[in-house]
């Protein structure tokens, strides 16, 4: 018989476990990927029962996820939700908890399956009070834990993070969470990549003139401005899910598909971003603003927080030299877009003539990573009864074409899986999560020195400010999309 699974969340009350955590494991219990013997408690401040946290677990899963919701199969979810009051960073506070499992792991020991869904200054105090009271010694159980971002607010302080977990866990069994890794269509770069012949040998600088990388998001900063405005969008969006989409598309092929072996290949490609100096990160980076930023609830009336970025990602290596890497984020724009385009070069002589003033476009290839989930090919195709006309055309895959009946899951619902599985191919290791400080660090520097200029305004529903279109066109180039019609 299996031991006893518990998945702790500390920050029980938190909009993250509302949101995201609890309705995932809510859809596993449902597909039947929830293992029979898994117990989640939930730990924070506040006194709560068990039947009372139950009901406001429902009541968020019922408004957040309305479509989901089906009474009688969160009845039977429901039974497995505890509560335990606590306060992780205390003297004792753990004591409630330790007890709690001590109930109901029974004498053979528990696996056990933390997850710090809490402020990020608590990681730290959460991680040594787990460790000072033995509850990361893998005594009858494994134990791991799941650190949600931000991991870090600059290089510093994610090695001092990593210290402290280092001293009270084994690096094997610390889980860094990118929810992006977690989604099926950043997984399937790779396969896209490596399970085909085709698209492989032009991969690279021989091939390929530039690559784009876009979150776009049209949401605001909500509620979220008191966090947000002490992190703006390069610590928010770019160290964690921009640079980890640009390691899938950037990265060679690992000869087996282990975390390792997977994990190795990715600090390769951060080992060979440049890392820029205090002056020349200046000329990688703009920032924009949404008007009425200031406003927002938590935000400082003089705030110069950046809600908008575009930078200029150099890799250093035999595939990438001299293809720019141009990646872009921000929030309250016109579309909700996720998208890697590759630009593809220009054939080296064209026995076509073009009518005066058309230019040719040049093959492109568009990974869409969300909402409309597929991949599009663009090329040049003949128009018929044209004469030499010529006009570009897409091939395009839709994942809600292709795969009507099993949409896209939460990338929550991979990743938690993943974790109770040892699986640590889609969670960042130490060194990566360093490294990609190490790129960003100066490029923020770079927006908050007391001389860097002010983030342009943009208006919100718009497609951001102007100067990341300059910012491009200064490389002869424009911003792409192939994802939305
Ligand atoms: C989070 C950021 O990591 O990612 C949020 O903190 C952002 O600000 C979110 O809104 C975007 O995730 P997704 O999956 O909606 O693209």
């Amino acid at each position: 018989m299996n031991t006893s699974l518990s998945i702790v969340i500390f920050g029980a009350s938190g909009d993250l476990t509302a949101r995201k955590l609890i309705p995932s494991l809510y859809r596993l219990h449902r597909k039947g990927r929830l293992p029979e013997e898994a117990r989640i408690v939930g730990v924070a401040r506040s006194p709560f029962s068990d039947d009372a946290y139950r009901e406001k677990l429902r009541g968020a899963l019922r408004e957040f996820q309305p479509k989901d919701y089906d009474a009688a199969v969160w009845e039977s979810f429901a039974r497995r939700l505890f509560y335990v009051a606590g306060d992780a960073t205390t003297e004792g506070g753990l004591d409630h908890l330790k007890a709690w499992l001590g109930q109901h792991e029974g004498t053979s020991g528990g696996r056990r399956l933390y997850y710090l869904s809490v402020a990020p200054e608590l990681y730290p105090k959460i991680a040594a009070g787990l460790g000072r009271e033995g509850m990361s010694q893998e005594n009858g159980g494994w134990r791991r834990i799941i650190i949600e971002k931000p991991f870090g607010h600059d290089l510093a302080s994610a090695r001092a993070l990593n210290r402290t977990l280092a001293a009270n866990f084994d690096e094997s069994q610390v889980y860094r969470i990118d929810h992006y890794l977690g989604k099926d269509t950043v997984q399937n770069v790779l396969v896209f990549r490596f399970a085909n012949t085709l698209f492989e040998p032009v991969w690279n600088h021989n091939f390929i003139d530039h690559v784009q990388i876009t979150v776009t998001e049209s949401v605001s900063v909500g509620s979220r401005g008191d966090y947000y405005d002490h992190s703006g969008v390069l610590r928010d969006m770019f160290q964690n899910h921009l640079l980890q989409v640009l390691t899938m598309v950037a990265m060679e092929a690992p000869a087996r598909f282990t975390a390792d072996q997977l994990r190795n290949e990715k600090v390769k490609v951060l080992d060979a971003v440049t890392v820029h100096d205090a002056d020349s990160a200046c000329g990688q980076v703009v920032t924009g603003q949404y008007a009425g930023y200031h406003k927002e609830k938590g935000v400082r009336p003089d705030s110069k927080t950046p809600t908008f970025a575009a930078i200029k990602v150099g890799v250093n290596n035999w595939r990438w030299q001299g293809v720019p890497f141009y990646l872009r984020s921000g929030k309250a724009l016109g579309n909700r877009l996720s998208e890697v385009v590759i630009q593809f070069l220009c054939p080296p002589h064209l026995m076509f003539p073009l009518p005066p003033g058309q230019i040719l476009q040049c093959n492109r290839l568009a990974i869409c990573i969300q909402p409309d989930e597929g991949i599009h090919v663009n090329f040049q195709t003949k128009v018929p009864d044209g004469g030499m006309l010529l006009k570009p055309a897409d091939l395009e895959f839709h994942y809600a074409k292709a795969y009507p009946d099993r949409p896209i899951p939460e990338a929550y619902e991979r990743l938690l899986l993943d974790a109770m599985n040892g699986e640590a191919h889609l969670f960042m290791r130490s060194d990566e999560i360093e490294r990609a400080w190490e790129i960003m660090d100066p490029l923020i520097a770079a927006t908050e020195r007391p001389d860097a200029p002010q983030p342009q305004e943009y208006a919100a529903g718009s497609s951001g400010p102007k100067c990341a279109d300059e910012f491009l066109a200064r490389g002869g180039r424009a911003w792409l999309s192939l994802c939305q019609h």
